[in-house]
């Protein structure tokens, strides 16, 4: 199959390098020339383990190509991916669609022979309904079917998310393009994942169906944990006892300082305008949302009590600034409420992450940045472990004791053991976990 794939942000790069990997012949389209000119280096603009490999690989093997041309390589296409972004638009909290309108007029100017135009950004219920309006209105000699097919990608672990789904979900209004979405597919026939074709409609609601059914997930068993401290019980006993039934599933009941990221809060601000404006509005959707953003900002007011009811002259060390490990992303971090909360209450702050540093410079102000973990503790009154990155599990805790002031740690994630860590003679607090 050729494909073209238009945007190599975050999901246009991991699927064009994924197919290529598939055996497909990929162009990633781009305005950005330098960009364009650093993937062809190898390159890559983001934080995404394996995928630098990936994308050096299949550019060298001649299947996955770089160009700021769009007219080549959608007119030789059988397939174009649109995989620009949607963010939240200000205000109304609704997916900002101007990028997929503009990429679906100027696909729309360059199709030559039947082409499959296939949507991979998020968006609202009704936009391939739209496209495919776009599209016929520009060029109405066009031939072309217009899919949904929605991501489920999490940073991090996007390469396997990709190369093994758990499903593939393709909303399709005709035969013709059914038959495309299956060959682009085929290679995962052999692990048989299952592809599951839907109406295009029922294909873009899955997407946010699925993202804010996750983020319920987190909150609900964030809501537990904070109950299990006061009752004395184990939000993890109790997360393993639900998970274990098929029904519940024991994914995504990890409890912590809140969800972030680019996905979970713009999806369920999405999901809940979409309903309103539908006039059903998602009740449970509205509560996941305020729950989850007065829990990260009442993170810091936990802090400050673990610390005995005052930071104001006191220095505190901040491992951990992405909103999960293995990315650079801040988007929505808990981080990013959390730090300037400490600030305002007079709290120093010093602070490390592994990949997030240069994203954080420029969103956090007044914190002093340190090259490692052991450089951040120096001198500091209490830890707090914001992201539970790997580095940070395996901490020499006599070392860590010997370079604070004083050994308080506040893990918001849970990656120590209570009881070790009361050993070691910290004043240790943790999340949903008996004191
Ligand atoms: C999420 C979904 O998991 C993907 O399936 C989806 O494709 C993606 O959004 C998207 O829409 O593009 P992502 O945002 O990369 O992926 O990250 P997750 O691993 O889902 O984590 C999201 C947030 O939830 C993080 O802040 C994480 O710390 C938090 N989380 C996750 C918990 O607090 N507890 C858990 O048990 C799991």
């Amino acid at each position: 199959m050729r494909i073209a794939v238009i945007g190599t942000g975050y999901v246009g790069l991991v699927s064009g390098a994924c197919f290529s990997e598939f055996g497909h012949d990929v162009i990633c389209i781009d305005m950005d020339t330098q960009k364009i000119e650093g993937l062809k280096k190898g390159k890559i603009p983001i934080f995404e383990p394996g995928l630098e490999d990936l994308v050096i690989k299949n550019y060298k093997a001649g299947h996955l190509n770089f160009d700021t041309n769009l007219q080549k390589a959608v007119s030789t296409a059988e397939a174009v991916f649109i995989a620009v972004g949607t963010p939240s638009r200000r205000g109304d909290g609704q997916a900002d669609l101007t990028y997929v309108y503009a990429a679906a007029k100027d696909i729309a100017q360059n199709l030559s022979g039947y082409t499959v135009v296939v949507n991979k950004s998020t968006v609202p219920v009704g936009t391939g309904e739209k496209v495919d309006k776009i599209i016929r209105e520009t060029n109405p000699k066009a031939q072309f079917d217009v899919v949904s097919n929605p991501e489920f990608l999490r940073e991090g672990a996007a390469i396997e998310d990709f190369m093994r789904p758990d499903r593939v979900i393709v909303g399709v209004t005709a035969d013709e393009a059914k038959d495309v979405m299956a060959s682009i597919y085929r290679p995962l026939s052999l692990f048989q994942t299952p592809i599951v074709f839907t109406s295009r409609e029922s294909a873009e609601l899955t997407k946010y169906a699925g993202n804010a059914f996750l983020a319920m997930k987190i909150t609900f068993i964030n809501e537990m944990a904070d109950l299990c401290e006061r009752v004395g019980a184990n939000v993890h006993d109790v997360a393993k006892g639900i998970g274990l039934d098929g029904r519940i599933g024991g994914k995504f009941l990890h409890p912590g300082p809140g969800f972030g990221g680019s996905c979970f809060p713009k999806d369920t601000r999405a999901l809940f305008e979409t309903s309103s404006m539908a006039g059903v509005p998602l009740n449970i959707v509205e509560t996941v949302i305020d729950v989850n953003e007065k829990r990260k900002k009442d993170m810091a007011a936990r802090v400050i009590a673990a610390c005995g009811g005052s930071v104001s002259t006191l220095t505190i060390a901040v491992l951990g600034l992405t909103f999960k490990p293995n990315t650079d992303d801040m988007r929505e971090s808990p981080s990013l409420d959390i730090i300037p909360e400490l600030i305002s209450a007079g709290a120093s702050i010093k602070a490390y992450d592994p990949e997030g540093m240069k994203e954080a410079k420029e969103l956090l102000s007044g914190v002093e940045f340190c090259e490692n973990s052991y450089a951040t503790l120096e001198n500091a009154d209490a830890l707090v472990l914001i992201t539970e990155w790997n580095e940070f599990r395996a901490l020499n805790m006599d070392k860590v004791k010997s370079l604070m002031k004083a050994p308080i740690m506040i893990d918001l994630r849970n990656i120590y053991d209570p009881a070790e860590m009361r050993g070691y003679g910290f004043t240790y607090e943790s999340i949903g976990r008996p004191t």
